[in-house]
């Protein structure tokens, strides 16, 4: 008979394919970061971990230059032969619409040409090519990857494949991690923080000398503050395989004060993992895990306190065998939001998703769309904003794209309406 023993299992190609890379891949995050970057630039963004709160800051600012300057012919124009001469490769073997799409299009914001690959049915790894040849054969024709997979591991053991390359004197590219299995989703977080950033501002329109939206708001709930410090954030559905949700939550840790609450079953697949909690313990951060908006924590329901929510979907693309039949003896009501728990929610509170929704299970039913904490849709078009800064970053010209919006824009800086950023002085 033969052994079922883990010891006796065949290791799968995925698991062969990342070995050679192993004792890199185990040693903790902190240790890994130096090696990410060149000559404190970031060079290729693999985990979330990477950001502090200053190139935050710094992100949203030239995020928020990009999207000023695309409002006109000039700008966009000046954005256009910025990086027009490098190519990119979007090699995205798992599927994808936003983050796809929104790389394609920060890429042709700054004018870098892109190429893709999605189905790897078509490319000669179905002629037995390692994943890691085929990585260095992009990086001959592009000056940077951006890669999703189903893989933990990938995109991290391809940066330290390109850091080996050059060190041996070859080409090597940068690289960008777009979802790495259940791992990290860490350019999902920069869209979603930039998103809060913008939110946290509290600005209005109509905002005045002797009225502002914020002071309206400082009467409903004394002692709100801007930014993202001092907030209590809540994450809802799938918390244990969310990737979006464990690169969020580490870059949240960046911020004083702050609460996460995480409202999941009670059940090893779908709560807080361990590792996670361990993280952001270490750093300081409260956290609070519950099973339902309902449960009190400081004498409140959980719904009535959260500055922000983040939603999730349940990752059914994750589940094993058994997972199917496991949930559906649980009880997963608490994973939706209903119009009534919306109406209890602070009126200045965003709803966030990374997207997509889940049509069947219903995490956030259309009817909320239209509130206007429903924050979804924008959030994903901060993405094109966001990752087009990244991409500016990661090649060096976003002191360019300052130096040209300050010749450009007499005054500036609203975060949360484009239309009252100062119009350039040309229109
Ligand atoms: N949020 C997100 O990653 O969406 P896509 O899977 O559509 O890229």
């Amino acid at each position: 008979m033969p052994s079922n023993s883990p010891a006796d299992r065949v290791p799968t190609q995925d698991e062969l394919d990342l070995l050679i890379y192993q004792s890199r891949i185990e040693r903790p995050v902190k240790m890994k970061i130096p090696e990410l970057c060149r000559e404190e630039r970031l060079r290729h963004i693999i985990f979330s971990g990477q950001f502090t709160a200053d190139r935050l800051e710094d992100l949203a600012s030239t995020a928020d230059k990009i999207r000023a300057l695309s409002r006109n012919r000039e700008g966009q124009d000046f954005l256009l032969h910025l990086l027009n001469n490098k190519r990119a490769m979007l090699y995205f073997t798992q599927p994808s619409t936003r983050t796809f799409l929104s790389f394609m299009a920060a890429c042709q914001i700054l004018g870098i040409t892109c190429n893709e690959v999605r189905d790897p049915t078509t490319s000669s790894e179905t002629k037995g090519e390692t994943r890691f040849d085929s990585i260095r054969m992009f990086s001959s024709y592009f000056d940077l990857i951006i890669m999703r997979s189903k893989l933990a591991r990938l995109a991290e053991s391809c940066a330290y494949l390109m850091n080996d390359l050059a060190e041996s004197g070859n080409r090597s590219v940068p690289i960008i991690n777009a979802g790495s299995g259940a791992d990290e989703h860490p350019t999902q977080a920069l869209l979603d923080i930039y998103t809060l950033q913008r939110t946290f501002q509290f600005s209005h329109p109509k905002d005045s000398p002797v009225s502002t939206r914020f002071e309206k708001l400082q009467n409903e709930s004394p002692g709100l503050v801007k930014g993202l410090a001092h907030k209590v954030y809540g994450f809802c559905g799938d918390i244990g395989r969310g990737r979006t949700v464990r690169s969020l939550a580490s870059l949240l840790a960046n911020y004083k004060g702050v609460t996460l609450i995480f409202v999941a079953p009670n059940d090893p697949t779908l709560a807080l993992k361990d590792d996670l909690r361990r993280r952001l313990t270490d750093r300081g951060v409260r956290l609070v895990e519950v099973e339902s908006f309902e449960e009190h924590v400081d004498g409140k329901s959980v719904i009535e306190q959260l500055d922000a929510l983040y939603m999730t979907r349940i990752q059914k693309e994750h589940n094993n065998s058994d997972d199917e039949a496991h949930f559906a003896q649980l009880d997963l009501s608490h994973c939706k939001l209903t119009t009534r728990l919306v109406a209890r929610m602070k009126t200045y509170a965003p709803i966030l998703h990374p997207f997509p929704r889940d049509q069947h299970f219903g995490e956030i039913p259309p009817e909320i769309d239209d509130d206007p904490r429903a924050m979804y849709f924008r959030q994903a078009r901060n993405g094109m904003w966001v990752r087009a800064a990244l991409l500016a970053t990661v090649f060096g010209v976003e002191h360019q794209i300052s130096r040209f919006f300050h010749d450009e824009y007499s005054e500036w800086h609203n975060y949360n309406d484009d239309q009252a950023l100062t119009p350039p002085k040309h229109v």
